[in-house]
Formats: structure tokens, sequence, C-alpha cells
């Protein structure tokens, strides 16, 4: 596109997008949620808030956009995405898939099931069904559940929503699930995506986002970013807006870096598999080279949050947020992974474990992005595994994370790695692992020992996650978890 043509656009603060089966192009304040524009400007209130931060789900919208060659609907939380990202996608919300007079089978069998009481929960639970779906016919019970743990019933109408979704992928099909209206939307949204090129939104008035950018070439990005040095960056915004929403965090100027197709590439190469930075986690889970290349990180993926926010979070948030309970962290750390770190002046490579500098603060420069993460190739004769530990088994962040490899030469270990989350301001890799292990058989390892010296290494705070005892007691089982399996292989 020309910048010629870029400065007429640039001032426009108006997005297009279909809603509910109709196109509509609409005034968007600058990083305002999805749900508090279906509340503020539409008066469309059958999607709930509850918790405003992506634990409760009452907020479930679906969106449809073309990927990989087919319209993709995902389940989302509207509280977490700002209505920005809307342009050339279709928004479907509960208002759009029944009438009282004429209910979607979706609610025709959450009734027929009683599967409401108070009924506060479920528009959100109907449209993460939908998703659901619409992108598989006839999911299986532990699919199904995947797609519900980010929505919670304080009602506790679980058992009987199961019994209505099993009936669902029973007896109905994706033509009697996705209505005609959404169909008929589809190859616009094709020709949407193709013929528009750039999108901006911008607000007068102060208020907690004041500019909204969406570069769409690298180019762009660090242009606006010379424009604007106040600027964040934002992904999937499954951080940032729990910042902006339940923290009241002011970001001056958002410039969101998901449309940059430099950023969401996922290609194998002889030192690895390269993942763009605004690749979702469950487009990661999604790929066949993770399947089969990278199982243990394909299964890491699926106890990450919830659906809604997989569909939304991506590693490069995960790494650049740098909490020392991201889940990714240690799994990432004893794969060897590096990172593609670009700015305007360069691009460079660093490895993770170089990333971390202290408590979230990373080796990113002002101005500069992770533009890649690289994680070399698995090699075949080795033991890789993660552990993680939180109080609830779905959307809960970890009291402690735990990744482990060990490859073999014959029967001699000739490397080994272990890295903690949870236990120090950063998640870290354990030298002493290290040191213990390599060059040696596994019989001769004495475990207590390893166990003691590892613990030297960390000193775990006490907060609402779990004690500093909590916590060394998890890792001294992860450790012993880890030599059992091991064990177990020898024999
Ligand atoms: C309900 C809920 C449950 C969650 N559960 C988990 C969990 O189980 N495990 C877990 O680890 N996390 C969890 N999280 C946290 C969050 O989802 C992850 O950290 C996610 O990976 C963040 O990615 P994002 O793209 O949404 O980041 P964003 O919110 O977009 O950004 C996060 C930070 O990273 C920066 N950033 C993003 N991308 C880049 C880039 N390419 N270059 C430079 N800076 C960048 C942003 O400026 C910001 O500072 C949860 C969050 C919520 C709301
Ligand atoms: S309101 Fe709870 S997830 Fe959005
Ligand atoms: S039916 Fe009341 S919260 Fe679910």
């Amino acid at each position: 596109m020309k910048e010629q043509n870029l400065q007429t656009e640039i001032h426009l603060n108006q997005i297009t997008f279909f809603l509910n089966g109709k196109q509509i192009t609409e005034d968007v304040p600058a990083g305002i949620s999805t749900l508090d524009w279906l509340h503020a400007k539409k008066q469309m209130f059958g999607t709930k808030c509850s918790c405003n931060e992506g634990d409760c789900g009452a907020c479930t919208v679906v969106i449809a956009y073309p990927f990989e060659g087919i319209i993709t609907y995902r389940a989302i939380n509207s509280c977490l995405y700002p209505a920005a990202k809307l342009h050339g996608k279709h928004l479907i919300t509960i208002e759009g898939l029944g009438t009282p007079e004429n209910l979607h089978p979706i609610q025709q069998t959450l009734l027929k099931y009683h599967s409401l009481q108070c009924g506060y929960c479920t528009p959100g639970f109907v449209m993460s069904l939908f998703a659901l779906l619409a992108m598989n016919s006839h999911p299986d019970q532990e699919t199904i559940l995947a797609a519900l743990e980010g929505n919670l019933c304080r009602c506790g109408t679980y058992n009987s929503i199961l019994k209505a979704a099993q009936e669902l992928s029973a007896k109905f099909s994706p033509s009697e699930i996705v209505p005609e209206w959404c169909r008929n939307t589809e190859q616009d949204l094709y020709s949407f995506n193709e013929t528009d090129t750039m999108f901006f939104t911008k607000t007068d008035i102060p208020q907690q986002v004041n500019c909204y950018l969406f570069p769409k070439t690298m180019k762009q990005l660090f242009d606006f970013y010379a424009e604007h040095p106040d600027a964040n960056f934002i992904a999937g915004g499954t951080d940032i807006m729990v910042q902006k929403n339940i923290d009241r965090k002011v970001f001056p100027v958002l410039i969101d870096i998901t449309n940059l197709p430099e950023l969401n590439r996922l290609y194998l190469r002889q030192d690895g598999l390269h993942i763009g930075s605004a690749v979702t986690y469950q487009q990661l889970y999604e790929s066949g080279i993770v399947k089969t290349d990278y199982p243990v990180l394909h299964k890491l993926l699926a106890q990450i949050a919830s659906q809604q926010i997989r569909n939304l979070g991506t590693l490069g948030g995960n790494i650049a947020n740098a909490s020392p309970v991201g889940d990714t962290l240690p799994l990432l750390l004893v794969l060897d992974a590096s990172l593609w770190l670009q700015s305007d002046l360069e691009i460079r490579q660093i490895p993770l474990n170089d990333f971390f500098v202290s408590y979230r603060k990373t080796a990113l420069n002002k101005g500069e992005i992770i533009k890649e993460i690289i994680i070399p190739p698995v090699k075949s004769n080795s033991y890789i595994k993660f552990t993680k530990t939180s109080k609830s088994k779905s959307v809960d962040i970890s009291s402690v994370i735990t990744a482990v490899k060990i490859e073999y030469n014959e029967d001699i270990i000739i490397n080994a790695a272990l890295a903690l989350g949870g236990v120090s301001a950063l998640p870290m890799l354990s030298q002493k692992f290290t040191e213990l292990l390599t060059g040696k058989k596994l019989s001769t390892i004495n475990i207590d020992s390893v166990i003691s010296e590892v613990e030297k290494e960390f000193e775990p705070l006490t907060d609402i996650r779990g004690t500093a005892l909590y916590r060394k007691k998890l890792i001294q089982n992860h450790i012993l978890l880890y030599f059992q399996e091991l064990q177990k292989e020898e024999k």
C-alpha cells in the first residue's frame, strides 16, 4: 500500500466487520473491549460480564475469520478482546444464535437437559459449544471438556451441560449448528482480508488507551514506534487487557503486532522450529509439526489457561511477560530455545536463558520486539518432560512448573537440563543438575544428593500460590517423579 493512501486512512476511527451476519461500519474508541463495546455502544447485554479478566467465560463470544484456507470459528473472552481487532472478522454473539420463539439447537438441547439455573453463565456456554461444534462435528468427551474448561457455572450445572453437549455431538451436523446467515458471510470474509490493507483507531479525548495502531509491515511497526516511543506492543492481549481492566493501567498507545505476516509464520528449518511471536497457542497446538516433532510442547499447550485464552494468547507474549510462573518458559529453556529480536536497526539472536534479566525484566531493548522463537530439533534418544502444579487443573497459573531434558549416548547421560519456574524471580536452569548428571549412568546417580544440591540454588517466595516450604517440597517431588520414570524406562 502507498504511503499516500495510508495518510488518508490513518485518521479513520471506524472499523468494518460482520455482527451476527450483518456488515457494519462503526466508530470504535481505541482500546475498548468487545464486551464494553457491545454493552455501551450497542446495548446488547446478552453477553455477560462477571470477572472482566478472562477467568469465568461469561463474556464468551465467537469470532470467525479465514485461517489457512478455511473460515475458523473461535471462542474468545470478549472482556479481553479489543474491539479494534474485530475489523474484517465476523463477531457472533448470543443474540445472533436464537430467539425465544426459535431457539438454536444448542439452546434447545441445554433446555432439554435442564442445564441452567440462574442462567448467567449460559450465553458463555452456548458460545463455547457453538465454536466447538462449528469446527468439530462429533467431539469426544475429552474435547468437549477442554472446550468448556474456561466457562464457570456457580450454580454447578456442569453435569447436565456435559450431557447436553454429548447429545449435540452425537446428533447434530455442522450444517445444523452453523446457521445459514453465518455461512453467507464466509466468502465476504475472504475478500475482506484480501482487499483491506490498513486500519487505525484514534481518540482525541485522553483515556486509558488513546490510540490503537495496526501496522501491516515491519517498517510501519517501527515507524509507529518512532512516532510513539511511549507505546506498548500488544499481541493476544491476555496479559495487557487484564492490566487495563483490573489494574486500570493506562496504555497511551497500543501497537498491535498480530497482523504482521512475519510474526505469524510457523516453519521448520535445519536449526529447528521457527515460531512467529504472534502465532497463538491454539494455532501451535493444531500444527502437525508440533504434534509430531515436539509432542511435549503439544502436551504443554493443552494445559495452558482455557480454550478462550489459547485462542488469543501467544508464546511471544508469555516470554516477553517474563513471569517466573510463565508455563512455557521452563520447557523452552530445557529445549535450548533462542529468540530472534528485531528493532528498526538490527535483528539479533539470543539464547532464551540470557533473555531473563531480573524479576519481569528482559533483555529487550526499547522498541525491540520478539520476532521468532526457535526450538532446535529434539534428539531421538532423549527424555523430555514437564510437570505443572497449580491449585486447579484448568485455567490456573502454576504454583511451580518444572521441565527436564536428559539426552543419552547408549546408557551414558551426555546432556542434562532441569528448569524451574515459580521458585525465584526468574525462570531458571539448574547448573547443579547438569553438573551432577552429565557423563554419568543413571544407575550411579544419588537422587537425594541431586535434590539437596538443586535446592541450594533457589530460595522460593511465599505468596498466594503457595508457601516457600510447599514450593520446595514440590520441586523435590517433581525431581523424584522424573527419576522414577527414568528408572522405569531403563528396566
Ligand atoms: C484467565 C487467564 C489464564 C491464564 N493462564 C495462564 C497459564 O495457565 N499459563 C501461563 O503461562 N499464562 C497464563 N495466562 C497469562 C497469558 O495468557 C500468557 O502470558 C500469554 O502467553 C500472553 O500472551 P499474549 O499474546 O496474550 O500477550 P499480551 O497481553 O499481548 O502481551 C504481554 C506482554 O508481552 C509484550 N509482548 C507481546 N508480544 C510481544 C513481542 N512479540 N515482542 C515484544 N513484546 C511482546 C506486551 O507488550 C506485554 O508486555 C493466563 C491469562 C489469563 C487472563
Ligand atoms: S467476564 Fe469473566 S472471562 Fe470475561
Ligand atoms: S446457571 Fe447459574 S451460573 Fe450457571
